[in-house]
């Protein structure tokens, strides 16, 4: 496992950014992971910025990992909203490459098999991106999820909730269940960047990177993995 801090977040956007551009480069064709949330968002506007530069997404697939049960893609707090409003609307991915959960699915557990499947299908995924929430949690993979879940229907803890209350009304808006990227499915991607910025994700980054590997704290499976960078701002990585 590398560890990357840079000094604040602008720093770890960029850092994260060329990291996507340079494999971008190298590889056109490439399978990408995508997340949500508040922690890319920099990295976004970043490679869209190298997008009007010229960096082609034209032969890229994406996956994100994961969206809210009972949200349609018209939701403004729906994952498949956050992604187009912050990146798919700004480059130029073939949107029958753009692959995100259905969280409006009538069989969502069918639907978490068919999502695996298509990863597989189209050759895995080479470079995933990935957020961490206070309590370890990567995608929706909430503390106590086995190592070995594929793609699933996740029940969302109160703090999450609440973590993500920002992005609606109320709370009580909050959905209580998510698809999710399992861990196992995480795991598979070929190189995986972790970022990470702010105090209150300190805690969780240094258990993450140097404690045991607990599904208590589901990032901590990461250091099982071959290939993965950690990119956080000083103040998340002030534990370490
Ligand atoms: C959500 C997402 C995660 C994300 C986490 C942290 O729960 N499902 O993928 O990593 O929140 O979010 P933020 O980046 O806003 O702190």
């Amino acid at each position: 496992m590398q560890v990357l801090v840079t000094k604040d977040y602008a720093a770890m956007s960029r850092a994260a950014a060329d990291i996507f551009k340079e494999h971008l480069k190298n590889h056109p064709q490439t399978v990408l992971g995508l997340a949500t949330g508040s922690t890319p968002l920099g990295m976004y506007e970043w490679l869209i910025k190298y997008h009007q530069d010229g960096l082609d997404f034209s032969q890229v697939t994406t996956f994100n990992l994961d969206e809210y049960i009972g949200l349609a893609g018209d939701h403004p707090a729906s994952y498949r909203y956050f992604m187009e409003e912050h990146l798919f609307g700004h480059v130029n991915v073939p949107k029958e490459r753009i692959f995100i959960p259905n969280g409006m699915a009538e069989d969502p557990e069918a639907e978490c098999r068919a999502y695996d499947e298509l990863i597989r299908k189209l050759g895995g995924i080479d470079l995933q991106v990935l957020g961490i929430g206070v309590n370890g949690h990567i995608g929706f993979n909430e503390p106590g999820t086995p190592f070995e879940a594929t793609t699933h229907v996740a029940e969302l803890t109160a703090s999450t909730r609440e973590a993500n209350a920002r992005f609606f009304a109320s709370i009580d808006e909050v959905p209580t269940h998510a698809i999710s990227m399992g861990i196992k499915s995480i795991m598979h991607a070929r190189r995986i960047v972790l970022l990470a910025n702010g105090e209150h994700k300190a805690e969780a980054v240094a258990a993450a990177v140097k404690g045991p590997v607990t599904p208590d704290l589901p990032a901590s499976v990461l250091q099982l993995h071959p290939d993965v960078t950690f990119v956080v701002d000083e103040a998340a990585g002030r534990l370490l």
